[in-house]
């Protein structure tokens, strides 16, 4: 693929910078395409506790960055702006968890990595959606506190013989999503395989033939002999998807799967982060060290 000139100065300023680019599925299509690794939040992850790299340029969300900043301290993090949250991770604070802890003495705690810092900190392992079951299924205890989704909590519940209680979070652009939607595509497409992320709601994973992350329904339609998908997340995916796969149909069944947050990076701040060193994200020790416990038991549990 050629790059436009502004995609050949974020590479310039890459390569001046000893820099890599992380990009998450939902970024926009431009920056996905000059990343140097493209993935969901467990791939992502991984990438950054491994990177030689001494400069992580992370086009997510601010949580993204964080992880990345809790692995890799000595490595500079840079978010292109700071406004970009999480509606997720905005709905329990460390505070909140503490608290609720204390109702539950000795359930552990298993946290979507779509959480701040000090969140995690209070957690005792943390999970995506690509590893929630077998998180889940790694610590000994019959009861687990799962937060903040509810929904990733729901359908994890019913894939493990443990209890699972959970925190009322959700993601506000995958919760959204209703069976009738997904039902009129269904219809309007009866060839295609639904594909939906856990974070939607149970009635609409019930109606899907798949369910997975990010990179699992990349990885899907890569493999699969089908030529028609109804994608049940936000639709950024769509962007590689398409390019990926030029012969098979993709459609996405509801206008309302866009997340706001993963549209603000464009080009222009990915060069000014890089010429200006900005945002770069810390975590303070205090707070890193505990979190970051968390986050390496996920990593140390084996993926089935
Ligand atoms: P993945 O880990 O599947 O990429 O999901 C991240 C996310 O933010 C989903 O809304
Ligand atoms: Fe957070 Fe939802 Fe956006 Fe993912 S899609 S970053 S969970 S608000």
């Amino acid at each position: 693929m050629e790059f436009t000139g502004q995609q050949k100065e974020v590479r310039r300023w890459l390569e001046r910078r000893r820099g890599i680019l992380l990009a998450h599925n939902y970024q926009p299509g431009e920056i996905q395409d000059v990343a140097d690794f493209l993935g969901d939040s467990l791939a992502l992850s991984m990438t950054a506790a491994q990177t030689p790299a001494e400069v992580i340029v992370f086009c997510g969300v601010h949580f993204m960055a964080e992880t990345a900043a809790i692995l890799c301290p000595d490595k500079t993090v840079l978010l292109p702006r700071e406004d970009v949250g999480c509606y997720m991770a905005a709905t329990i604070t460390g505070e909140q968890l503490k608290a609720r802890k204390a109702e539950l003495p000795g359930v552990p705690v298993v946290t979507y990595v779509n959480s701040t810092a000090a969140v995690k900190a209070e957690s005792d392992i943390c999970c995506t959606s690509a590893n929630a079951i077998q998180v889940v299924n790694s610590l000994a205890p019959s009861r687990i506190l799962m937060v903040p989704d509810r929904n990733l909590a729901l359908y994890t519940a019913r894939r493990t013989s443990k209890e699972i209680l959970y925190w009322e979070g959700c993601c506000n652009v995958h919760d959204g999503l209703s069976a009738a939607e997904v039902q009129a595509c269904q219809a309007a497409h009866p060839q295609a395989v639904f594909l939906a992320h856990p974070e939607c709601r149970p009635e609409v994973l019930d109606l899907a033939q798949v369910i997975c992350s990010t990179s699992g329904m990349l990885q899907y339609a890569r493999q699969s002999s089908g030529r028609e998908f109804i994608i049940g997340t936000e639709m950024g995916i769509l962007h590689t998807l398409r390019t990926e796969n030029p012969a098979k149909l993709f459609y996405s069944p509801s206008p309302r799967l866009v997340c706001p947050d993963m549209k603000r990076i464009t080009l222009s701040d990915v060069i000014n982060a890089l010429k200006d060193n900005r945002h770069r994200i810390t975590v303070p020790e205090e707070v890193r060290r505990p979190a970051l416990l968390a986050v390496e038991r996920m990593l140390a549990v084996p993926r089935d």
